[in-house]
């Protein structure tokens, strides 16, 4: 497993009392960049495993200690498939937490799939948002990730050429081996420049993956997610963590 001290496992009993840790990392978060630089930006994962946290942020306490004026709420990828649809990353977001906090809606970015251009459109969004310009990579400060079976994480899976992209920050991916096949998803140089990048992961069927990962597996790309000037946080329930050492 790294050493790195900026890379810290955290162990929970429960999937709520993990989602709670999530809901505290991200008010922590907010006020942290609002105190320090007046603007929270969050990239929220896709996947299912942060459904309870979406909830969570719209129930007290957490929806009365995040800054929610302040907050631009991003998608760290989506699936190209009908906003309607169950796959879709950013529904349950839209109905648990979008629907429940004060949230200006030119807050909210989600990622239209509907554009040939998506990709583009979205790398636009995110500079806009944080003024950078050509060259410059916008530093969030918070990133949610999920990681699936085979390793990927946002869009990014084994051996296809989006996990190498080195320049754009937003990328379309067609045909991924995972359905549904085609997704707009943030790159790695995006997500490395974060400040805390969090990983959620739970259940049993995760657990090899996650110690392959954790132990530095270069062939996944949720291996690859190391923050340069950030921190990485796992968050694990008991069956995920289950296949790395315990707690030193
Ligand atoms: C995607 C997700 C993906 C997800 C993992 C875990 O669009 O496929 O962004 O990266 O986070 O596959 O998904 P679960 O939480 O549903 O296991």
């Amino acid at each position: 497993m790294s050493d790195d001290a900026r890379v810290t496992v955290e162990r929970f009993e429960t999937p709520e009392a993990l989602a709670e840790r999530a809901a505290d990392l991200f008010a922590e978060a907010a006020a942290e960049a609002c105190a320090a630089r007046g603007r929270f930006r969050v990239a929220l994962a896709g996947g299912r495993t942060p459904t309870h946290l979406h909830q969570l942020l719209g129930t007290p306490p957490w929806v009365d200690l995040v800054p929610w004026a302040s907050t631009d709420l991003f998608f760290g990828d989506e699936r190209c498939v009908h906003e309607c649809s169950p796959e879709r990353n950013d529904l349950v977001a839209r109905e648990a937490l979008f629907a429940v906090v004060d949230l200006p809606p030119e807050n909210v970015h989600r990622i239209d799939t509907y554009r040939r251009d998506g990709a583009e459109a979205y790398e636009g969004v995110v500079r806009e948002r944080f003024g950078a310009g050509p060259g410059e990579i916008p530093a969030f400060d918070l990133v949610f990730l999920g990681i699936g079976s085979d390793g990927h994480t946002a869009s990014l899976f084994p051996g296809r050429p989006e996990v190498d992209e080195e320049e754009r920050l937003v990328v379309k991916v067609v045909g991924a081996p995972q359905q549904p096949p085609d997704r707009i998803t943030m790159t790695l140089p995006l997500l490395n420049r974060a400040r805390l990048v969090v990983f959620l992961a739970t259940g049993e069927k995760k657990a090899a993956v996650v110690a392959r990962t954790v132990g530095g597996d270069r062939a996944l790309p949720a291996a690859r997610v190391a923050p340069a000037e950030g921190r990485l946080v796992w968050l694990l329930d008991a069956a995920a963590a289950s296949g790395i050492g315990a707690p030193r």
